[in-house]
């Protein structure tokens, strides 16, 4: 029974996870700055890692392992329409906050759970990668990277040396 309820426990972060990485998908559509695709493109790819890491865990349990589509009946990831109904990069980094914010809780909850040994460190890894996701874009919404790296290269040859 207890083993039962890790392996929905689980299902649950690795659907999270595959929703992130349709998030992912909808904002990289919606950003032209190499250095902000560059960066979403990473934790992408963090999050396709942790829904197959979940999966492994879920397979060794007997469960059902979870695809990479998003669950659009799914309340969890509420920025994903956001980011496919709006334009340009500062929005699409809003909207992933958002999600990043909603992830980051729930591995925070998903820490509280009492995981059998070897679930309980895979769960933190996530969960360091979460907070450093939601860092990094909690940062570029306010300083706006891009618009510096567009300053520079109008300002040109009088800033140079
Ligand atoms: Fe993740
Ligand atoms: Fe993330």
């Amino acid at each position: 029974m207890a083993e039962k309820s890790e392996v929905a426990k689980l299902r649950s972060l690795a659907q999270l996870d595959a929703d992130a990485v349709g998030a992912y998908d909808a904002a990289i559509a919606r950003v032209n700055e190499p250095l902000v695709r560059e960066r979403l493109n990473d934790f992408r790819v963090d999050h396709v890692r942790h829904v197959q890491d979940l999966n492994a865990l879920i397979q060794q349990r007997g469960g059902e392992p979870v695809g990479l589509r998003p669950d659009l009946k799914g309340t969890a990831m509420k920025g994903l329409t956001a980011v496919t109904s709006m334009m340009g990069t500062e929005a699409a980094l809003v909207a992933m906050l958002g999600n990043e914010e909603f992830t980051n809780r729930a591995y925070e909850l998903a820490l509280q759970f009492d995981w059998s040994p070897g679930v309980r460190s895979l769960i933190q890894r996530n969960r360091e990668d979460e907070f450093r996701h939601v860092t990094w874009i909690r940062a570029a919404v306010r300083t706006r990277p891009w618009l510096r790296e567009g300053a520079k290269a109008a300002e040109g040859s009088d800033i140079q040396a």
